[in-house]
């Protein structure tokens, strides 16, 4: 019996083309399709096209085509019944019984499932028996509950040579199987194998469908590791899985958050604290199959590594991994904890209320990579800010996705000025809190807020776009369809671009003293003065009237185009937000048309990416 199609189907759909080929290459947007370098051939430029909505990847280059069950079996090297597991398993689906899967790589999958469940029970024995009280009462001074660890399933391996090894093959398994499900360890001598896990605490790992595929075991003693993980193997690939993810499902996603911190310990005791929706990494850094798997979770997956140095690594580090992964509204935040604190020693400690309030407070991703780059950085001449600039755009050339990474150009760019000003506007900002001239030691201080918002920038623009018409009546003739297009704020600018565009059309020519009649508030007037005075050149040079014309199309035409990206921008949130009030086909095919627009200007748009 082959596997139905409507299974298949319903696979294909829910694994994602994009998010499942964007984890081994690097995929930029174009319209409705992705692109990026063939995975499959040796190419400097992208000629490999992923569309998400045909459900298929295609490569000009050197033809490799087909959809998520294809691209698995050829990058992972698996065959069809193999890879369909593979993806089910991500999924959260089960295979139909009876599909024709590879016959005896499953039986021996499934007698590896049936050896670690045996073996799980064997060591929950232990711990439950006469040689378990001092693992007991370990357990009790951490604070865990019995019916705590009764739900995760701790166990204990003794301290003996192979017990295990002993019990088991007592039950008829053979000593290959149990080294193949990374129970036993075999000596490089060639001597007898014996039990990888002795006089320990364990932690059963299971899998997303919640099949024990692995042990984690903690130190009892004076051991060297203070803890161990079965190695990787047949059904544990620990960089693909996350500690407790079968179980926090559902929690995390009724919640929709998932707070992810960094040991096995961690998880239980929130759990125990009333965090049931809490996962680990297996002892690695955070994978992006692991990202992708907290994303299918909740939206915002909330880190929590320790306070210390190697916790704030980590967050960095997952932090950095994210980037190609960050898609329009999902993203990651940072729970801080107190200098050396985990969150087992805080729950414990403070109590859950504690940890609430800390979740409650997590830091957004934008803002760790601004203080990853920015915090505490000697900033105080002119290369070592070019090199923070520069520091900022490489990562932020990193985001594929295109409207994401636009908007993350834009907060950078808005933190930089705030912090020392646009570049090219620098000497008027000379004298600086800090004191000390131009080049005061200027460091950024912690915790650096947005600074100079979205709208003085707006303005700022919408001002540049009026000065340099009315110095440049030339330019009205050259840009006039964009003029007509031109949304402005400002009730006073726009007052002045619609005398401009009247003028224009009905053949007067551009005179200040006639446009300036037109206005009976003074206000409007001082304006156009203003603008056309000597103060000018603090807005921009291409604004002031012995600018080359050719310049000035040019620059007034990129300013126009930031314009309209963010304005366009601003309709697409309203639209979203319209979106998300009322989930109407009209508001949905607004909202996906403006998507697209702005998809489309922002590649017109020249911005601090490029
Ligand atoms: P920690 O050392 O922070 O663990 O390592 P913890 O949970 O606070 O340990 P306790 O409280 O002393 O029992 C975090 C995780 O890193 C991995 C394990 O997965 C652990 O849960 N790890 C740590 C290892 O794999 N090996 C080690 O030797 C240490
Ligand atoms: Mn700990």
């Amino acid at each position: 019996m082959a596997i139905p199609d409507s299974f298949l189907d319903e696979l294909r759909a829910r694994s994602g083309l994009v998010e499942l080929v964007g984890r081994r290459v690097k995929l930029t947007r174009r319209g409705r399709e992705h692109t990026g370098l063939c995975p499959f051939h040796n190419e400097k430029t992208p000629s490999f096209t992923v569309s998400e909505d045909k459900g298929f990847y295609h490569c000009f280059g050197c033809g490799a085509h087909g959809g998520a069950i294809d691209f698995v079996m050829q990058t992972e090297g698996l065959s069809f019944p193999e890879a369909v597991e593979r993806l089910a398993i991500e999924a959260g689906m089960e295979v139909p019984r009876g599909a024709p899967r590879d016959q005896e790589a499953e039986r021996r999958r499934k007698s590896l499932y049936d050896v670690l469940q045996t073996a799980a029970e064997w060591f929950e024995g232990q711990l439950a028996g006469l040689g378990g009280q001092a693992a007991r009462d370990y357990l009790q001074r951490r604070g865990l509950s019995e019916a705590t660890a009764a739900r995760f399933r701790l166990g204990l391996a003794p301290e003996r040579r192979d017990a295990l090894k002993a019990a088991l093959l007592a039950r008829q398994f053979d000593p290959t199987q149990l080294v193949e499900a990374g129970l036993l360890v075999v000596p490089e001598d060639g001597g007898d194998s014996y039990d990888r896990f002795r006089h320990r605490l364990i932690f059963p790992i299971a899998d997303s469908r919640g099949r024990i595929v692995a042990f984690g075991g903690r130190a009892l003693g004076e051991q060297r590791a203070k803890y161990l993980n079965s190695p990787e193997t047949p059904v544990f690939h620990k960089g693909d899985l996350l500690y407790n993810l079968a179980n926090a499902r559902k929690p995390a996603r009724d919640r929709d958050q998932v707070i992810v911190v960094e040991g096995y310990m961690d998880v239980i005791a929130l759990d125990q604290a009333g965090f049931a929706n809490a996962v680990a990494p297996l002892g690695t850094a955070l994978t992006e199959a692991q990202l992708g798997a907290l994303w299918r979770l909740s939206a915002e997956p909330s880190l929590c590594f320790d306070g210390d140095a190697a916790g704030l690594r980590a967050a960095y580090r997952a932090a950095e991994r994210a980037l190609p992964l960050l898609r329009p509204g999902h993203s990651l935040r940072f729970i801080e904890l107190p200098e050396g604190e985990d969150p087992d020693s805080l729950v414990r400690g403070r109590g859950a209320a504690a940890f609430t309030d800390l979740a409650d407070n997590a830091a957004v991703l934008a803002d760790l990579l601004w203080r990853m780059h920015a915090e505490g950085r000697r900033l105080d001449t002119p290369e070592r800010r070019a090199g923070l600039r520069q520091e900022l755009r490489a990562m932020v050339g990193r985001i594929s996705d295109q409207t994401v990474r636009g908007y993350y150009g834009e907060h950078f760019k808005a933190k930089l000025d705030a912090a020392f000003g646009p570049p090219a506007r620098r000497g008027a900002a000379a004298g600086r809190p800090g004191g000390g001239g131009v080049f005061a030691d200027v460091r950024i201080p912690a915790r650096h807020g947005l600074g100079r918002g979205e709208a003085a920038d707006t303005l700022r623009r919408e001002r540049l776009l009026i000065a340099a018409l009315l110095n440049h009546p030339e330019l009205i003739h050259q840009v006039f369809e964009d003029l007509g297009e031109l949304r402005l704020g400002s009730p006073e600018l726009d007052n002045i671009r619609r005398a401009i565009i009247e003028m224009a059309s009905s053949g007067v020519p551009l005179d200040l003293d006639g446009l300036c009649d037109n206005f009976h508030d003074g206000a409007t007037a001082r304006l156009i003065e203003e603008l056309t005075g000597p103060g000018i050149a603090k807005l921009d040079p291409f604004a002031r009237p012995d600018m080359a014309l050719a310049r000035v199309v040019e620059d007034w035409t990129s300013v126009y185009r930031l314009h309209r990206l963010s304005d366009l921008r601003r309709d697409l949130r309203l639209a979203e937000e319209e979106l998300s009030r009322d989930m109407t086909e009209e508001n949905l095919a607004r909202f996906s048309a403006l998507r697209e627009a702005v998809e489309e200007a922002a590649s017109e748009a020249v911005d601090i990416t490029d």
